[in-house]
């Protein structure tokens, strides 16, 4: 198998999702604390304020990722345990959880990959106009340097915000996520405007103040364009995954072209530049710092076929498709394809930050956790990763999502993402037969993926339609 040598396997977390212990550490409320209370909000009613009590169990947790032989462990820090009002004064014991959640990991020999915001805006930072107060980015580089003063002299790895397109588009969008605002485009463009400084200042201190060498990448959704007929459909496919679409919050490159490439990308403005904030132009030098790698969330793709009149459509996919227990369709070919067109277009290596699937998991009357959809999933993703590796794609290395069963947001406790099962009633972990199985897979460095037992039934579930013989080839 051809993952390289310095290629990292890991796993990956959120803080709300997973740490609980709401109240500890003189901790402050969260845009998502305060979602959580209100009624019709999550399904079931249910609440992070103890989730996988991941506060209380990490030496547990750190050991579960030690058997399953991570290299590498991407959690978040809660800016609300570090800073309970969002600025100014620093929780002492906020800080020393994550100094012994570090330690715990550099013991197990696991690299602790960092990222900065998952979502847990200060609930003060929220009535101070949050992400649409134009000081938003002071405030967030001030709970960087915290961050960065207390951990990088242990900590290499660091990812500034995780999927702005989805705390943005379900926050202040469609209102499913915290804080449950539907705004108007402006504003969402002008939120959008200040979360990218924040990356830039964020991004920027790190660089400045990192007592070890940093790498820095940040951790947007990847919206991918799968090629049905790759000989045919390439252009088509790139062109679904790097167009503005109708709604810029949910493009690859209305976030991504200004961290990369330094300014928004030509399409939008023409569309929705007159709504952005006058003097944006003057802000792209400091949004566009130099950056290590492109971390990506990629959990599904779009199948894209080339249409007669030079654009692209998407293929409605077929009748019964695999489909997560989210109903998240199941197109492993997107890490095939994902990874390639980011590489293209902003040419810096890629880590894929999550990809996983909810499975409807539990233990059984032996007591373990059969969860072979997962284990197929992880091993068509990878071998499609592999495969964009083999053309020549530099991925630096890939995250599962998640962990552990955890807190999924608007849905609660209903979807299990987790390598980990969680009673959640009784906070028991049950490692899951796909854990033993990434653990085969991280043992042997991938090349147990090529002895899996292969039929023809299985080689092509997930095709959408079988491209037509007579369509025009054209150099890929
Ligand atoms: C991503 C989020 C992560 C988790 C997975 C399933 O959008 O980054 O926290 O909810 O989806």
């Amino acid at each position: 198998m051809a993952f390289p040598s310095d290629f990292v396997w890991g796993a990956a977390t959120s803080a709300y999702q997973i740490e609980g212990a709401h109240q500890a550490h003189g901790r402050g409320p969260s845009v998502w604390d305060a979602f959580c209370r209100q009624p019709g909000r999550i399904r079931g009613g249910d609440t992070g304020d103890t989730a996988a009590d991941h506060v209380n169990r990490f030496r547990e947790d750190v050991s579960l990722m030690k058997d399953i032989g991570l290299e590498a462990y991407r959690f978040s820090i809660s800016w609300p345990r570090v800073m309970p009002d969002g600025v100014g004064a620093v929780s002492e014991p906020g800080l020393a959880f994550y100094d012994r959640l570090v330690d715990e990991l550099l013991n197990a020999g696991i690299a602790p990959w960092v990222t900065l915001f998952h979502w847990d805006l200060p609930l003060p930072v929220h009535h101070r106009g949050g992400w649409l107060n134009d000081a938003s980015p002071d405030w967030f580089d001030e709970f960087t340097k915290a961050v960065v003063d207390r951990l990088s002299d242990r900590v290499s790895h660091w990812f500034t915000l995780n999927e702005p397109q989805v705390f943005v588009g379900l926050g202040y969008g469609n209102g499913e996520h915290a804080p449950g605002l539907s705004l108007p485009i402006e504003d969402k463009l002008r939120i959008g405007h200040n979360v990218l400084l924040a990356h830039g200042r964020s991004a920027r201190t790190i660089r400045e103040r990192a007592r070890t060498a940093p790498e820095i990448g940040w951790a947007p959704v990847g919206i991918v364009g799968i090629p049905v007929d790759p000989s045919v459909d390439l252009e088509a496919a790139r062109r679904r995954t790097f167009g503005i679409g109708t709604d810029p919050i949910w493009s690859n490159t209305w976030w991504s072209d200004p961290v990369f490439l330094g300014s928004y990308p030509e399409d939008g403005l023409k569309t929705f530049g007159h709504l952005l904030p006058s003097e944006w132009e003057r802000d792209m030098p400091l949004v566009r710092q130099p950056l290590d790698y492109y971390g990506v969330n990629i959990y599904r793709g779009d199948y894209v076929r080339a249409s007669s009149n030079g654009s692209h459509e998407i293929l409605p996919l077929r009748v019964g498709t695999p489909r997560s227990d989210f109903g998240w369709e199941i197109t492993p070919d997107v890490l095939r394809w994902g990874p390639q067109f980011f590489h293209e277009r902003y040419g810096k290596p890629i880590v894929i930050a999550e990809n996983g699937m909810s499975n409807a998991d539990w233990v059984n009357l032996s007591g373990r956790v059969e969860d072979p959809q997962r284990v197929d999933y992880l091993a068509r993703h990878l071998i499609a990763l592999r495969g964009a590796i083999e053309s020549g794609v530099h991925v630096r290395g890939y995250f599962h999502w998640s962990l552990m069963d955890n807190f999924e947001w608007a849905e609660g406790y209903h979807q299990r993402f987790g390598l980990v099962h969680v009673d959640f009633a009784t906070q028991q972990r049950t490692p899951k037969a796909s854990s033993e199985f990434y653990a085969k897979v991280i043992q042997s460095r991938g090349a147990i993926l090529e002895q899996l037992p292969r039929s023809a039934a299985g080689e092509d579930p997930f095709a959408v339609v079988v491209p037509s013989k007579n369509r025009k080839k054209v150099q890929p």
